[in-house]
């Protein structure tokens, strides 16, 4: 069970409270079918996208990537989620390869924020609009929300 007094993961170790981007790997661009056969899905393009621009910016310590294969998002395009311990969670579609760097950005603006909370304005203007739905932390990874507050 998680401790959010001391926020470790019950173990010795501090919680690892960086910011997970959950890029799933088998997604299509929205409207359209499958992918050609011999090329790799939109989604895992997203994916080495990602990792690559994390690699080329030295940031692969800062951010997690979790590749996942359908986060039932199938109908809103190429999708991906950030998440942290204590934080909401945000789904978004309409992605592809070339908002890696607006996707990492994101990530960066979402591990500096208390809450996750990042207001559109504060994204670039391609990820403006791509948020389709966020859910709240758990509510015994955070203190205040097990009281209603
Ligand atoms: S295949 Fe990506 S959300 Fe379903």
């Amino acid at each position: 069970m998680v401790d959010p007094e001391n926020r470790t993961n019950g173990k010795s170790e501090p919680r690892d409270r960086r910011p997970v981007l959950h890029i799933c790997l088998t997604c299509r661009p929205a409207g359209l079918g499958p992918d050609a056969p011999d090329e790799p899905a939109a989604g895992s393009r997203l994916h080495d996208a990602v990792v690559s621009r994390l690699r080329d910016r030295d940031l692969e310590e800062a951010i997690r990537v979790n590749p996942i294969a359908c986060m039932a998002n199938c109908e809103q395009g190429c999708s991906a989620a950030l998440s942290a311990p204590g934080k909401w969670s945000y789904i978004a579609g309409f992605l592809g390869a070339d908002l890696a760097d607006d996707m990492i950005d994101y990530a960066m603006v979402y591990a500096a924020s208390r809450t996750g909370v990042v207001m559109p304005s504060k994204r670039a203007p391609s990820l403006r609009d791509v948020v389709v739905a966020r859910v709240p932390a758990h509510p015994d990874d955070v203190p205040e929300q097990r009281d209603g507050a």
